[in-house]
């Protein structure tokens, strides 16, 4: 151990940071930055990975700074990142052979509609605890060696290699061309569709059906391990962990036992369920997936309810039609009339996942009269988020028996008190939130600090965990159900729009 605090990165959707943590789990420092969206065609959605990358560097550079520490004094650095986002790079050059293919992008949905066949979108499930969609990676590497010229010869001949995010930023800190060790985690791995859920290997029978050589692919590792050691300005810092960010989440807020449950509020919203060391299959729309696997233990899996766009409509809501300047003007907006004035926004923008899974569906807004006014919407624009939420909650019902009690939150959009309000009245139960919000980053930092010998165990871990704010519901079980007939009504609306 070479120092007693622990850094992570978070390389998010919308965003990079960078925050260290001391032995307590306390913030010390944070640097953030944002980076490109780009949207050739409407449903698709693209990142340069190079610009990620450099982002990345700039952000620990940033919180080594804000800090005042040098390299020398961290004993570990974590990664977590944006599932599912799909990078190829020459191995031999280090670039980028095409811009990264986003999660929530949707041009793949042609071709897991014929993968599925007659088998439908199922076809994979149980191998994979995954439904046949275009949010997941292994349809997105097919697509990119079906459609860049020359790539599927590079990639047979061992020139290309694969990997979401963790792999991309883990192979670039250990060195790149200069010997980058290519590794990913079971829980970046296990979003791929082409991971078995119970071996945690790959599956060479989906390998084949999708057409995905094996040489482009990382090695599948634990999450909690020294995967290699840092060069660059990191130099000698061992890099020890990799979580996707939902699973880094369920992680920091410690829900290490079966039966706890967290939702992350970012550019989507991820409800994840600990369920133990056995895969549960869902039968009402839900994912099954790998919470974690610390070094040679067993592995903990979750349920997981996946929803697309929650932040990203407050975005889209300021930047795409500007109605707002800035994002937290949204509640002062929505607060500013008593309720949505019959307006339902459903923000199908990259189809509808969880519990739907429709590739069809596309937004849009029901209910309007000349009555609704720009604050309306914002009103709708936040309620779609906790309804989305509660569609979620209502199928980990199904598939579990078991009915939540509270929900612990997490996530950018929990500093909104209106939006977590409205959380608690149509889930009927307590939303609960804790200090250090920050989860993701405070997940790959417990992990890497674990795998290293910062802390002791978990228990050690549990002890950090603080509430900050509660909300308790106050809206009436009548008025509750009224709205969320009303909600899915207009989630009716949004099926079937593309051809
Ligand atoms: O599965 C997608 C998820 O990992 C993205 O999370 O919050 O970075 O948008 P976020």
């Amino acid at each position: 151990m070479t120092g007693s605090y622990v850094a992570a990165i978070d390389q998010g959707t919308t965003s990079s940071r960078c925050i260290v943590f001391d032995r307590n789990g306390t913030v010390v420092a944070v640097d953030r930055r944002e980076h490109r969206q780009i949207f050739p065609r409407p449903g698709w959605v693209e990142h340069d990975a190079a610009e990620i990358w450099a982002k990345v560097r700039a952000v620990v550079a940033g919180a080594l700074a804000a800090a005042g520490l040098r390299a020398d004094e961290l004993s570990a650095l974590g990664i977590t990142n944006q599932r599912e986002t799909t990078v190829l790079w020459d191995r031999s050059t280090g670039k980028p052979v095409h811009n990264a293919v986003v999660w929530q992008d949707t041009r793949t949905a042609a071709l897991c509609r014929d993968l599925g066949g007659a088998d439908g979108q199922d076809r994979f499930r149980e191998a994979t605890g995954l439904p046949l969609a275009s949010y997941f990676s292994g349809p997105k590497v097919a697509w990119l060696l079906e459609h860049v010229p020359g790539l599927r010869r590079r990639a047979e001949n061992g020139e290309i290699a694969f990997g979401t995010v963790d792999s991309w930023l883990i192979w670039n800190l250990t060195g790149g061309t200069d010997g980058g060790v290519h590794v990913t985690d079971v829980t970046n791995a296990g979003r791929t569709l082409l991971m078995d859920l119970d071996t945690l290997q790959w599956d060479p029978s989906i390998l084949a059906e999708m057409g995905i050589p094996e040489a482009v692919l990382p090695e599948i590792r634990s999450s909690a391990e020294v995967y290699g050691t840092a060069v660059g300005p990191l130099a000698g810092v061992p890099v020890a962990a990799a979580l996707g960010d939902q699973q880094a989440a369920v992680f920091g807020q410690t829900c290490y036992g079966v039966g706890e449950a967290k939702n992350t509020y970012g550019t989507g919203s991820f409800l994840l369920l600990n369920t133990g060391d056995r895969p549960v299959p869902s039968k009402n729309g839900l994912l099954t997936t790998v919470g974690y696997q610390l070094g040679g233990e067993a592995p903990v899996y979750c349920l997981e309810g996946s929803i697309a766009i929650t932040g990203a409509l407050v975005q889209w809501f300021r930047d795409q039609l500007g109605l707002i300047r800035s994002a937290d003007e949204i509640e002062p907006l929505a607060a500013s009339v008593r309720d949505n004035g019959g307006a339902y926004v459903v923000p199908a923008f990259s189809g509808l996942y969880a519990p739907y899974w429709r590739s069809d569906a596309r937004g849009v807004i029901t209910g309007l009269t000349r009555y609704v006014t720009k604050a309306h919407l914002a009103r709708a624009v936040l309620e779609a988020t906790s309804w989305q939420t509660r569609e979620v909650v209502d199928a980990m019902f199904q598939d579990s028996g078991v009915p939540i009690t509270s929900l612990k939150v997490d996530g950018g959009m929990t500093a909104n008190g209106l939006l977590m309000q409205h959380q608690a009245d149509v889930l009927g139960v307590p939303v609960i939130r804790p200090v250090v919000s920050e989860t993701t980053c405070l997940g790959a930092a417990y992990a890497a600090g674990l795998a290293t010998g910062v802390w002791g165990g978990l228990d050690e871990l549990r002890a950090h965990w603080r509430q900050d704010a509660e909300w308790t519901p106050r809206m009436g079980v009548e008025e509750r159900e009224r709205e969320y007939g009303r909600w899915r009504r207009a989630v009716e609306r949004s099926f079937g729009w593309l051809e």
